[in-house]
């Protein structure tokens, strides 16, 4: 059976930065809280009416160029986003149209924190089994039109931020590309992270109570997740180094979701990486959700951070609650 493998990357964040001190004119924050507890010192939020399919043409566009293809080149189209355009149709589509692509399939996946490494999976089966040649794989978000900017909505709101990251999937040499992907789910825990309403089944889908309690404002219960996900980050990395034959040892590059930067650290320390092989950039631009690794993979790219030939693992924790890993050789 053939390999995928990423031939291009490109990451797009809308270009107007919200520093901790910008939020603390808006609710009661501190720029100390939030980067003593998170790591985090600005994000980026898009203008009203730009939307995830927007960011992720840019970021598209990109990856295209990196790959050297063009938008009719692609085969299929698969975006993981929470935070759709639309309630429907997804944002598959939209970017398949804003972008010029041919009438291919798009697909949309949820899956949250763990949405690109779920679409990734989804990627390296298409092109595994001959379905696709050349795939393109959004993680893109729009959270700053969903948060809420009172005290009460604090711990949630300072921690996430807009962004957009693509990857180009196609077939690869034996060996190398993506070597393995673990997906897990436990929704037995969906309301540790989650937005309350609007509810498909109630009607109506929205009301004035719903608005005045905050209802359709994220919820986190930020002390369970952030325990979960120490444990959760270090048992996937250690399961897919171990699916393939490998040791922490021979591993070039931790690519973790961004979620907060003392869980990357602490996840770095359990698993006994050095802090250069531990890839960070929440102090930029927040916790982008599905966007964070996508966006996390064009930097190490271009730093120079990830070679050809560099093993590099990516690992999600989050809302669902969903985790995965994937273990990529360049
Ligand atoms: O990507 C999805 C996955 N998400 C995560 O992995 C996030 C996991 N959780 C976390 O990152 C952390 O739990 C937080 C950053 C959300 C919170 O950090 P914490 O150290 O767990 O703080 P806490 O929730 O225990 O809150 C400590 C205090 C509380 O005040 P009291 O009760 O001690 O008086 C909070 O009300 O900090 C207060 N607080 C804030 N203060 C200033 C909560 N949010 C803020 C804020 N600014 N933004």
């Amino acid at each position: 059976m053939r390999n995928s493998r990423i031939i291009g990357a490109g990451m797009f964040v809308p270009p107007k930065v919200v520093t901790n001190d910008d939020l603390s004119k808006l609710m009661d924050t501190s720029d100390e809280w939030i980067v003593e507890r998170s790591g985090i010192k600005e994000r980026r939020y898009a203008e009203d009416g730009v939307g995830v399919s927007d960011l992720a043409v840019e970021a598209s566009k990109k990856a295209l160029a990196q790959a050297g293809l063009e938008p009719k080149d692609i085969d299929l189209i698969i975006f993981a986003t929470l935070s759709p355009d639309y309630y429907f149709p997804g944002s598959g589509v939209l970017l398949q149209h804003k972008l010029g692509c041919r009438d291919i399939a798009a697909i949309d996946i949820r899956q949250q924190c763990s949405g690109f490494i779920y679409g990734l999976s989804i990627a390296d089966q298409y092109i595994k089994t001959g379905q696709s040649e050349r795939v393109l794989v959004v993680g893109a978000e729009i959270h700053s039109c969903g948060l809420d900017f009172s005290t009460r909505g604090r711990d949630v709101t300072v921690l996430f931020g807009d962004g957009a990251g693509v990857v180009i999937l196609a077939p690869g040499e034996a060996g190398k590309g993506i070597l393995s992907t673990h997906l897990h789910s436990d929704g037995g825990h969906f309301d540790k992270l989650w937005t309350p309403a609007p509810m498909a089944c109630r009607h109506p889908r929205l009301s004035h109570e719903i608005l005045d309690q905050g209802l359709h404002y994220p919820i986190m219960d930020g002390k369970f997740i952030f325990k979960m996900a120490i444990g959760k980050f270090a048992e996937i990395v250690e399961d897919a180094l171990r699916a393939n034959g490998y040791t922490l040892e021979d591993l070039d590059l931790f690519i973790p979701h961004q979620a907060n930067l003392r869980i990357s650290n602490m996840v770095g320390k359990k698993l006994g990486l050095p802090d250069e092989k531990v890839f960070n950039n929440i102090q930029k631009y927040g916790n982008t959700t599905a966007g964070s690794i996508p966006i996390a993979i064009s930097e190490a790219l271009e730093q120079g951070k990830i070679k050809e030939g560099s093993l590099v693992c990516l690992a999600s924790f989050g809302s669902g609650l969903t985790w995965a890993s994937a273990l990529i050789r360049w």
